[in-house]
């Protein structure tokens, strides 16, 4: 589904990428053909659906811009086209996992009941597991060894015990411990959950463009807009309606609100965003800068 309100190139780079999941997984689940594999089947194709693809579309962003391509050489099948699936792989997977009833327990997602709501839990659990060795899989086939290395290192450690599972786990342990939380631990929560995927999709693009020797202003960006996206989401979450996020937001992750009120979680929204900028300027995007903007600005 493309946005009306999202400039042209990113519904393009939107369309690839989902054309080449739909192509890659039917190739990838061919086999076999038996009547409960065909109905898991659905659930993994269900769990790509709709979403804004934001962690690829970075990936695709940096490696375009930094090799010198141009979108319309792209096939879905090189490399980078496929680090794309793998980076959508693993995020649908943590939002699998994310929604269930021994975590956050929510029954709506991108518009439509979640895995676990529609398809039971068990479902939920099993495609999750699967996208997540999916990405590695994917990863493993990249043509460069080293790169296919680093890039696997990298996400790994994102979204492994360092960096996603970690944000997870401090994620519950505060929502039965809020009075607990203050703001220093809340952002290195958030950037852990969220962050570190948002940032290890940019180092992925990066990594793949070319041999650069100093990617620290990569990382500085990526880390800056990952924790952005999340103190967003956290506004989100109070600001809008299901019927305009498509997701639950009765809350319980309203934190950055919780602790500094709305327009304090907005001016340190504004203050990271203008951080983002200053660096997005030196890195010859426009795109970059529109995806800045745009994290300040969604409503879903
Ligand atoms: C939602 O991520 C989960 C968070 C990490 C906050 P997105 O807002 O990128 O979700 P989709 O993929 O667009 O649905
Ligand atoms: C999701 O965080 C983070 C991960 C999936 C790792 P939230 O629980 O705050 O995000 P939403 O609101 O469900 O998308
Ligand atoms: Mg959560
Ligand atoms: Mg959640």
């Amino acid at each position: 589904m493309n946005n009306k309100h999202l400039p042209t190139w990113y519904n393009d780079y939107k369309s690839l990428i989902e054309s080449s999941i739909d192509k890659y997984l039917d190739t990838y689940l061919a086999l076999p053909m038996s009547p409960p594999l065909e109905e898991f089947k659905n659930v993994i194709k269900y769990s790509f659906k709709w979403g804004k693809k934001l962690r690829a579309i970075l990936a695709l962003e940096f490696y375009l811009s930094l090799s010198w391509k141009d979108f319309s050489e792209l096939r879905s099948d090189d490399d980078i086209v496929r680090v794309c699936i793998a980076i959508e792989s693993i995020h649908a997977y943590s939002l699998l996992h994310d929604d269930l009833p021994c975590m956050d327990n929510d029954e709506l997602r991108r518009w439509e009941l979640t895995v676990w709501k529609k398809y039971w839990e068990y479902n939920a659990v099993l495609v999750g597991d699967l996208l997540n060795s999916l990405c590695f899989e994917i990863i493993s086939d990249i043509k460069d060894p080293v790169k296919s290395k680093k890039i696997s290192k990298l996400l790994s450690h994102a979204v492994g015990y360092y960096g996603m599972i970690w944000g997870q786990v401090e994620d519950l342990f505060y929502e039965k411990n809020i009075w607990k939380l203050d703001t220093s631990t809340l952002s290195g929560l958030h950037w852990k959950k969220t962050g570190k995927l948002i940032e290890a999709s940019i180092l992925s693009g990066v990594i793949l463009s070319w041999e650069i020797s100093n990617i620290d202003i990569y990382w500085d960006f990526g880390k800056k807009l990952g924790l952005a996206f999340q103190v967003k989401d956290d506004l989100l979450d109070v600001e809008w309606t299901p019927e305009e996020t498509g997701k639950s937001v009765w809350g319980e992750q309203k934190w950055f609100v919780y602790l500094l009120w709305v327009d304090a979680t907005k001016k340190i929204l504004h203050d990271m965003i203008s951080e983002c900028y200053k660096i997005s300027q030196n890195l010859w995007s426009k795109k970059i800068d529109f995806i800045v903007e745009y994290v300040e600005t969604r409503k879903k």
